[in-house]
């Protein structure tokens, strides 16, 4: 793919595909007007975005005028959580989420309990699951809104979305799913989950980036008020002037990955096989997440006494990321591997790997042998540590 350096990182972001480069640019020079524009250049402008609408919306069997379109799934997060808790406040204060959820999550329940409401954090278990037993007890009378992602980011541990949605069915409870590693990776089928909001980001699927979309469900009482004002674009309910090429982009990508789900799955399956194979004889060394379930473009370990962002630098010309990308600044143990229940020394030896279409067999191969080697050296470097 590249000559200096091997890309492992398409959890954090995937690289554009050329088809969807060419149709932006395309779209670009020919779509530029307003899609808001009465005029034959607006026209253009809006088939597009109508056209990209009509292919995400076959992606996820859903009517296209349940799409509305975002900056990215941060924005899809802010305005799901935001929108349907102020909405619903009148009738109860009480929502439930996930600990190992995405900051664009999290931190909108942390801005939310400022707000004076209530929020209950359930903690998954070791494997990173979400009992939906637990998920149950924890709903009350009161509750209005739950959030729990698809796919985690840092584990690929994917959840049972169709019986925590069940759950929330029963109890009157709005269904927020992040699914912004699942879209374009798993098929999912929002004729047949009970979820009714769910986020999602073109650059998680060969799309381009500051582009997403939320699905909100066509049902009387799943109503969301808007976060951003100026302009009654989207139903009043995102306002700001639409990128035709941007939303043509995601409508490709989405097209593009419809026709190859199932062997994309196979192929990261195979490639996540190889990896794992490669490298579970280092000594100490311990998946985070559940190798047997779970998204396979996603492989994160850990190992005993070697600290990750010195194993980061022995991996190069590797590009893996420790704990969550949005995080990489921070030096603190991811705290998705915290709850998980992970020492912080074992949560700070943590390396993600992700996969994604572009890569290869030898490539993991290389990546197995580089691990085992880096490992190796620091545990040379620093043998006391490794005592
Ligand atoms: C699970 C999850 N949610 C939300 C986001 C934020 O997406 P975006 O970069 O499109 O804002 C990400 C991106 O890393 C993610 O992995």
């Amino acid at each position: 793919m590249s000559d200096d350096f091997i890309y492992l990182d398409y959890a954090a972001s995937t690289p554009v595909d050329p088809r969807v480069t060419r149709l932006m640019l395309e779209c670009h020079e020919s779509g530029f007007a307003n899609p808001s524009s009465n005029h034959v250049a607006g026209r253009k402008s809006r088939a597009m975005i109508d056209n990209a609408a009509a292919q995400l919306a076959a992606l996820l069997n859903v009517d296209p005028e349940t799409l509305i379109w975002t900056s990215g799934a941060t924005e899809s997060d802010n305005l799901a959580i935001a929108g349907a808790a102020r909405h619903r406040a009148h009738r109860g204060k009480h929502l439930v989420t996930l600990m190992t959820e995405h900051k664009a999550v999290t931190d909108v329940f942390g801005m939310l309990e400022k707000e004076g409401f209530e929020v209950t954090w359930l903690t998954p278990d070791e494997s990173g699951h979400l009992d939906p037993a637990v998920f149950a007890a924890a709903l009350r009378a009161d509750t209005q809104l739950a959030s729990i992602m698809y796919v985690n980011n840092e584990t690929g541990v994917m959840q049972d979305i169709a019986s925590l949605g069940g759950i929330c069915r029963e109890h009157g409870v709005l269904f927020h799913v992040d699914a912004a590693q699942a879209v374009g990776k798993i098929a999912i089928d929002l004729q047949a989950l009970p979820v009714d909001l769910l986020s999602l980001t073109g650059h998680k699927f060969y799309g381009p980036k500051g582009i997403g979309a939320l699905y909100v469900a066509d049902r009387p009482d799943c109503h969301i008020e808007p976060i951003l004002f100026g302009g009654g674009q989207q139903r009043q309910i995102r306002p700001g002037t639409l990128p035709a090429d941007l939303i043509a982009g995601l409508g490709l990508a989405a097209d593009i990955a419809a026709s190859c789900l199932e062997a994309d799955f196979a192929h990261l399956a195979a490639l996540r096989r190889t990896l794992w194979r490669g490298i579970r004889d280092v000594e100490g060394v311990l998946i985070n997440g559940d190798i047997d379930a779970g998204f396979p473009g996603i492989l994160n370990v850990s190992v005993a006494n070697v600290e990750g962002e010195s194993l980061l630098l022995e991996l190069e010309p590797l590009c893996v990321a420790t704990g969550s990308a949005c995080n990489s600044t921070n030096q603190e143990p991811s705290y998705v591997l915290r709850a998980l229940g992970r020492s912080d020394l074992l949560a700070q030896s943590a390396i993600r790997f992700s996969l994604g279409r572009p890569t290869s067999e030898s490539e993991v191969e290389f990546a197995a042998r580089r691990y085992r080697d880096g490992v190796a050296r620091l545990r040379d470097l620093a043998p006391e540590a490794a005592a």
